[in-house]
């Protein structure tokens, strides 16, 4: 099952299922778009989710029958689907109630959307004990470290280092920061993605998610994950063991090796594939530059706070990056933003989904407020 099917994991996790026959027994994604259809249409068996149907239900309706659910409960249902993978490649907060469902109903969830731990870290490791499925790790650093540690116990590990691509803007000073365009924060120079987790990539508040996303994926205390920039993505993160053996997991940059990872886990499925040489390649690693990108240590600085902190930070950030992208707000104003908002949060343990959605309405409420000042 795929949700947040018609976006970048959702099309790469389409095509790794069908090149490896593994069957699709359901689509999700927001609007009633027609690639969304087209994928219902081509796959006869699958249910067809459109979270926001807007006036396009009957044309669902009509091309799949009772095949076509909507809104957002219809995604949470279908997550609960016993027996199942769900692949969860929604973008943002809007994932986390998915992911839970999938959880609680014992499924294995195979998590792209990084948000459900950032918001809702505490809820997703409940619902994962309580309903005995799997979480299994979709983004490349932690697929790469969750193979890495296969088989160690955590007391054994000295501390985890993800590797940051640096984004576009690698390099730039604050000044070089203020006149950068949308178009130039959409190129990243290694991966191709969704716009929001792009942007998040030249702020390195995708690495700061990422942060945190390790930190409840793998039980580790914040000084025990670091962040090292390695512009090729070729290693993809590195684990440090306390007998000083490092592991490392590395590869071409190709977001469907984890997704295959996820899917047909336990089993490695023979693909055909770029021979591995990196005869003439260069790698090479660097401390992030805090100055220049703050947002790296605004996701430890929350992380740290714990409880609410953490989704206030993504809610915030996804006002601003959106803010940033309609170019209301300059690229360097967004992690201003987004502390701003984090420095005025109380936070406390979220006890259900409700006090998740509590303080991520006042955030983007807040960041909305900060963002009309950085115009104003
Ligand atoms: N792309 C990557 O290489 C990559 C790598 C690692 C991790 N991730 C993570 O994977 C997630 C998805 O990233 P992406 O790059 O694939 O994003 P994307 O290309 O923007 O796609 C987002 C998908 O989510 C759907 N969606 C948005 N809001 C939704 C809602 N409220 N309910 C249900 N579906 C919703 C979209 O549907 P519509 O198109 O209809 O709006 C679309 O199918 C993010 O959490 C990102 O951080 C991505």
């Amino acid at each position: 099952m795929i949700l947040g099917a018609t976006g970048s994991i959702g099309r790469q996790t389409t095509e790794v299922a069908d090149r490896i026959g593994t069957p699709i027994v359901a689509f999700a994604a927001r609007t009633p778009s027609a690639a969304l259809l087209d994928l219902g249409v081509d796959h006869p068996e699958a249910i067809v989710c459109v979270v926001e149907p807007g006036d396009h239900a009957d044309v669902f309706r009509s091309a799949l029958g009772d095949r076509a659910h909507f809104g957002k409960g219809a995604m949470t249902e279908v997550a609960a689907i016993p027996d199942v993978t769900v692949v969860n490649g929604v973008v943002g907060a809007a994932g986390l109630e998915a992911s839970l469902s999938a959880l609680y109903a014992g499924n294995r969830l195979a998590l792209a959307n990084k948000e459900s731990l950032v918001a809702g870290g505490s809820l997703v490791t409940a619902a994962l004990e309580h309903g005995g499925g799997e979480l299994i790790p979709v983004d490349s650093e932690h697929s790469a470290i969750w193979q890495c540690i296969a088989g160690e116990e955590t007391s054994s590990i000295m501390r985890l280092v993800l590797t940051a691509s640096g984004g576009p803007f690698r390099g730039f000073s604050q000044t070089d920061l203020a006149s950068v365009t949308v178009d130039a924060a959409l190129a990243h120079p290694t991966w191709a993605m969704g716009p929001r987790i792009t942007v998040d990539s030249a702020t390195l508040m995708n690495k700061a998610f990422e942060v945190i996303e390790a930190h409840y994926l793998f039980g580790l205390p914040y000084d025990k994950i670091d962040v090292v920039v390695h512009p090729q993505s070729i290693v993809h993160s590195f684990v440090e063991f306390v007998d000083g053996v490092v592991k490392a997991e590395v590869g071409f940059p190709d977001m469907r090796k984890p997704i295959q990872v996820a899917i047909s886990h336990p089993d490695r499925v023979a693909i055909d594939h770029e021979p591995f040489d990196l005869v003439g390649t260069d790698l090479s690693f660097e401390r992030p530059d805090l100055e220049s990108f703050p947002c790296l240590a605004l996701g430890y600085e929350a992380g740290r706070i714990g409880g609410t902190a953490t989704a206030v930070l993504n809610a915030a950030d996804e006002v601003a990056v959106a803010e940033f992208l309609d170019g209301r707000i300059p690229f360097n104003a967004i992690a201003r933003v987004v502390s701003a908002v984090l420095d005025a949060h109380d936070a406390r343990e979220p006890e259900s989904v409700d006090d998740v959605a509590d303080a991520d309405l006042w955030a983007r409420g807040r960041a909305l407020a900060e963002c009309e000042t950085v115009t104003g």
